[in-house]
């Protein structure tokens, strides 16, 4: 080796003391993990108090990255101790936070690419950009069972409000020059309502909106119609070259897009 061709025998143990001390120092740091800084580290930390409980804030946090993650799937309801948390989660900073670093990331992506006419970047339309809070707000924060005539009578008084960090990711887009499809569960006889929601907003132009066909798709589940509404964009030319909703079933499955992204949603699970 090169290194043992110019190191003479006299250098050899001069450089072994050196490797020799070093070691010594390496050892102590080791043998003394406290040395240095005031932090004990343990791989997770111990839970304290007596009667060995997570607070509600702690493990309602916890339910909550769950269900980001998609670890916890299915469920149906928001735990009944999770309400509060999650009223001051979404009427909070932290909800607005959450959605602005997934809405900021997207356009950081977008603007690398390069587009062409066929581009088109998918959006979710129920709290992804049309927001639902005022309802939910009034049956329980997700702890009521989910009402679906209820519901719908709140989607036909179109009186949603734009999510404020998506309608900036919008804009951005469509300057970028990328055209907007929306594909939402929201049934076509709620098409013309939704469409006046979002021109009221904000939301002036897209390439198309997509309803949920009852005669198409009856029965079927929300990622099943999604995922077909994108096949046939693709079979039309187009390149989805993003996707952004609220729930995992908008951002998985075939011909998803090139890049999906996730905005928070604790209310619901689809
Ligand atoms: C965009 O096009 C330029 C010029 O053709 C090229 O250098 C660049 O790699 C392309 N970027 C992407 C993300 O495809
Ligand atoms: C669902 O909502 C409708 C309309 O508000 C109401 O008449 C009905 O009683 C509700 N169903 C349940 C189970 O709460």
């Amino acid at each position: 080796m090169f290194f043992t061709k110019v190191v003479s025998d006299s250098k050899k143990s001069e450089v072994n003391m050196k490797f020799f001390s070093v070691l010594i120092v390496a050892v102590f740091l080791v043998a003394l993990p406290c040395h240095g800084s005031e932090y004990q580290v343990f791989p997770l930390q111990m839970k304290t108090g007596s009667n060995e409980q997570y607070s509600t804030q702690v493990s309602c946090t916890s339910w909550r990255l769950g269900v980001e993650a998609n670890n916890l799937i299915k469920w149906k309801t928001v735990p009944a101790a999770c309400q509060e948390y999650v009223a001051d989660y979404l009427l909070g900073d932290q909800y607005r936070s959450d959605s602005k670093t997934v809405c900021r990331e997207a356009y950081f992506y977008a603007k690398r690419l390069n587009i062409t006419a066929k581009d088109v970047f998918v959006f979710d339309i129920d709290d992804t950009t049309l927001s639902n809070l005022q309802y939910f707000a009034n049956h329980g924060f997700g702890v009521e069972a989910h009402n679906a005539t209820a519901f719908k009578i709140w989607v036909s008084f179109g009186e949603a409000f734009a999510l404020p960090e998506t309608l900036v990711l919008y804009n951005k887009l469509v300057s970028l020059g990328i055209k907007v499809v929306f594909i939402t569960e929201r049934p076509v006889d709620l098409k013309d309502v939704t469409i006046s929601n979002l021109k009221e907003v904000g939301f002036h132009t897209w390439e198309k909106l997509i309803a949920r066909d009852p005669a198409i798709y009856s029965g079927k589940l929300s990622n099943a119609f999604k995922t077909s509404e994108r096949k046939k964009l693709v079979a039309e030319g187009y390149r989805i070259v993003g996707n952004i909703g609220d729930q995992w079933s908008d951002i998985v499955g075939e011909k998803k897009g090139f890049r999906t992204f996730k905005l928070p949603n604790p209310l619901y699970y689809d």
